[in-house]
């Protein structure tokens, strides 16, 4: 059936990516720096993430613990370096299973890499798009923890530091690090 909508669509979209290829042209250091300004300036994926995201990840994107719910600040950055990072941030279940569409949850997920964590993005970083959202969001995990796991264990072989998180580790790992938090905020 011809359907004049969808091929409008499409002559817009590619004319977006010859637009982005041709910033993409001159990547160096000054054009990260505004590319990752731009991408926090979004005050729209700011709200979204207040209303979808805060309420858990907290307004400094701290998490409420440094246990359940992982620390974004230096931390989120580097999991951009592997494909399967990337995937992780779209799948994990607070991203994936949030009202949020895709076009919306990509904006979100650069403002919160370029927010709390732009120094460790690597220097090739390209943001996030509806398209890739869209292409990995139905499939859900089996193991959450399991996955990230393997990510941030290659992570470290690349001398990246991704934040701990401890949900269901021992209790003694976890009480340590619940009274390093403490003595850290009472610093
Ligand atoms: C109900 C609480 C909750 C909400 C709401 C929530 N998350 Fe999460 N998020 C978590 C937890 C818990 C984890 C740790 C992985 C897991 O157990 O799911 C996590 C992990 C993540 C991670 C990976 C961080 C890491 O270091 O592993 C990203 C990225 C993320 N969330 C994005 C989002 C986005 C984007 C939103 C809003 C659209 C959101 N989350 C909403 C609880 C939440």
């Amino acid at each position: 059936m011809f359907r004049p909508g969808h091929f409008a669509r499409v002559g817009l979209v590619s004319g977006l990516v010859l637009m982005y290829s041709a910033q993409a042209g001159a990547v160096g250091p000054v054009s990260q720096q505004s590319m990752v300004e731009s991408l926090r300036a979004s005050t729209a994926a700011y709200k979204d993430y207040m209303l979808n995201c805060g309420g858990c990840h907290r307004f400094n994107g701290e998490g409420v613990s440094q246990n359940a719910i992982p620390n974004f600040v230096n931390s989120i950055g580097t999991f951009t370096h592997l494909p399967e990072g990337r995937e992780y941030m779209i799948r994990v279940p607070g991203a994936a299973q949030s009202l949020l569409g895709n076009a919306e949850l990509a904006e979100v997920l650069n403002w919160i890499v370029a927010t709390y964590s732009p120094h460790q993005l690597p220097p090739d970083f390209k943001p996030f798009t509806a398209a890739e959202v869209g292409a990995v969001r139905p499939y859900r995990f089996d193991d959450v923890m399991q996955a990230r796991r393997k990510i941030t264990a290659k992570l470290e072989n690349l001398g990246l530091n991704p934040a701990p998180y401890l949900y269901g580790a021992p209790a003694n790992v976890y009480e340590a690090a619940h009274a390093a938090a403490d003595a850290q905020a009472a610093q």
